[in-house]
């Protein structure tokens, strides 16, 4: 099997997919309280109205960005900043109310600040260092900020015959991360310096479908 570097993945048909589903709505069945599990524009007007200066919600692999557009519209307050990223320049049209787009890979991208909530729709099936991503997001959080992606750990495999599979989900609790495997969900509160040892190897962009019927991207590690 030929792996891939994280340069010629970004090139990939996989990664590049126009069929993939870039348009989520905040809400509904499918939108992205469905699928995180939470409802960011709760918790966010819950922080607002407990009086925080200020909150800041970044949104990786965000395609076309309609959540967060949506979203500032719906909290409609100035302390709420979101920066949406994604590979893709696709972003929605539409007042952009405290919202940022950038074009970048969630790999390479540097936020130079921190956040209070992270989040990653459906994005870290196409992202080959899913483990490096974990790690920088979790270093981007305020002290009690809070990630939420969708991951499927059997997406993350090993280079030879001993399986990674239980390995990986000790070494991801015990560094603060919360896996359900049944929604096929990632979480962890608050900031950390976050240590995985394994080493990335590249990524299979002929992995197939994964759980969401849309070809996905393995990441394979020793
Ligand atoms: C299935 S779509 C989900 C988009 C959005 N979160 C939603 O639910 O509507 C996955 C997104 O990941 C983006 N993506 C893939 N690889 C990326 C990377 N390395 N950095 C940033 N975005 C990436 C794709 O361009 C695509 O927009």
């Amino acid at each position: 099997m030929r792996l891939l570097d994280d340069v010629a993945l970004e090139r990939s048909s996989v990664v590049a997919n126009n069929a993939m589903n870039r348009q989520r709505r905040l809400t509904g069945s499918n939108g992205y309280g469905r699928d995180l599990g939470i409802d960011v524009a709760e918790v966010i007007r819950g922080r607002l109205a407990a009086g925080a200066e200020s909150f800041r919600w970044l949104d990786l692999c965000c395609g076309s960005g309609k959540a967060l557009l949506e979203c500032a519209e719906s909290v409609g307050d100035d302390r709420l900043r979101i920066t949406g990223v994604d590979l893709v320049d696709a972003f929605a049209a539409g007042p952009r109310r405290g919202v940022e787009f950038v074009t970048a890979s969630a790999l390479t991208w540097e936020p130079g600040e921190r956040f209070d909530l992270i989040t990653c729709v459906h994005g870290l099936h196409y992202l080959g260092d899913k483990l490096k991503a974990l790690a920088a997001v979790a270093s981007w959080l305020t002290e009690d900020g809070l990630f939420v992606a969708n991951l499927d750990l059997a997406a993350i495999l090993p280079a030879g015959d001993r399986p990674l599979d239980r390995r990986l989900r000790t070494a991801l609790r015990s560094q603060g991360f919360d896996y359900d495997g049944r929604r096929k969900r990632i979480g962890r509160r608050g900031a950390a310096t976050v240590t995985l040892p394994f080493t990335y190897l590249g990524a299979d962009d002929k992995a197939g479908p994964n759980y969401t019927g849309q070809p996905a991207v393995h990441s394979y590690y020793r």
